[in-house]
């Protein structure tokens, strides 16, 4: 295990003015793209003031992607996330009528209606929680709030002991991946080039797939992202549809 590990407080003030800087054209440039085609409207019909696509994304941060999506994609997020230091960053910066800013309840459900959303997303989320209890908890109420057939896109670290520049995943010392459950450290790039150090739990594909099928999802794939530039892969797509 690693010796200087603990569970990142992503409600501390500080951690969330930082990660609110973070920079995020890998998100952008490698991401984003396979993502939006799977979370919105395909037919848009752009009716004034009506969205073409609603969307929950657990774990949004400040919003950068539900601004990106208000923007160019008609589409509505209800951007979940557990800081409200977060959401306050996100507040000040990306303003959008359509971002709509929730914090989970004091029991852990989300206060959405049943089948309110279109299409669910958590991007780099379920790394950085460490009790497949808590994963289950949040694929079940994302479920609950999706109608039925709806997508679920989840983007989590695609080849660990990799340094990708903007986002590193695991020690550079490591001398082996971490085991199933074991902490690894995920290091985000700061504007001053510093690295903003948190911890990531290695989930095992097939415990995350198990999971999602107890919540209640169809997995259809698991898809390394590879940057336009090609190279390693930042990122790993997983997509699943609602039963
Ligand atoms: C690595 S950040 C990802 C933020 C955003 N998706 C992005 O890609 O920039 C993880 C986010 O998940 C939030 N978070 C952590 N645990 C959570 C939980 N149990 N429920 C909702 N949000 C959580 C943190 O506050 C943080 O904003």
């Amino acid at each position: 295990m690693h010796p200087r590990l603990t569970e990142t407080r992503w409600t501390d003030p500080r951690l969330a003015a930082a990660y609110a800087t973070r920079l995020d054209l890998l998100d952008r440039d490698t991401a984003w793209p396979a993502l939006t085609p799977l979370l919105t409207n395909p037919e848009p019909r752009h009716g004034l003031g009506r969205p073409d696509a609603v969307l929950l994304e657990l774990g949004s941060g400040p919003g950068h992607y539900a601004g990106h999506l208000a923007e160019h994609h008609w589409t509505a997020t209800h951007a979940v996330d557990i800081s409200p230091a977060i959401h306050r960053h996100g507040a000040a910066t990306i303003r959008d009528a359509w971002i709509h800013r929730t914090l989970p309840q004091r029991d852990g459900t989300l206060p959405l209606r049943r089948c309110q959303c279109t299409a669910a997303l958590a991007h780099l989320l379920l790394c950085h929680i460490e009790q497949p209890a808590h994963i289950l908890a949040l694929l079940t109420e994302a479920r609950r709030v999706l109608r039925p057939r709806s997508p679920l896109a989840l983007i989590e670290p695609g080849d660990l002991g990799r340094d990708f520049q903007l986002l590193r995943y695991g020690d550079p010392d490591a001398t082996a991946e971490p085991r199933p459950g074991e902490p690894y450290p995920v290091d985000y790039t700061l504007p001053d080039a510093s690295r903003l150090r948190t911890t990531a739990y290695r989930h095992s594909p097939g415990l995350l797939a198990d999971l999602l099928a107890r919540a209640g999802f169809h997995l259809d794939e698991i898809r390394p992202l590879r940057p336009p530039s090609g190279g390693a892969s930042p990122f790993t797509l997983w997509t699943a549809h609602a039963d």
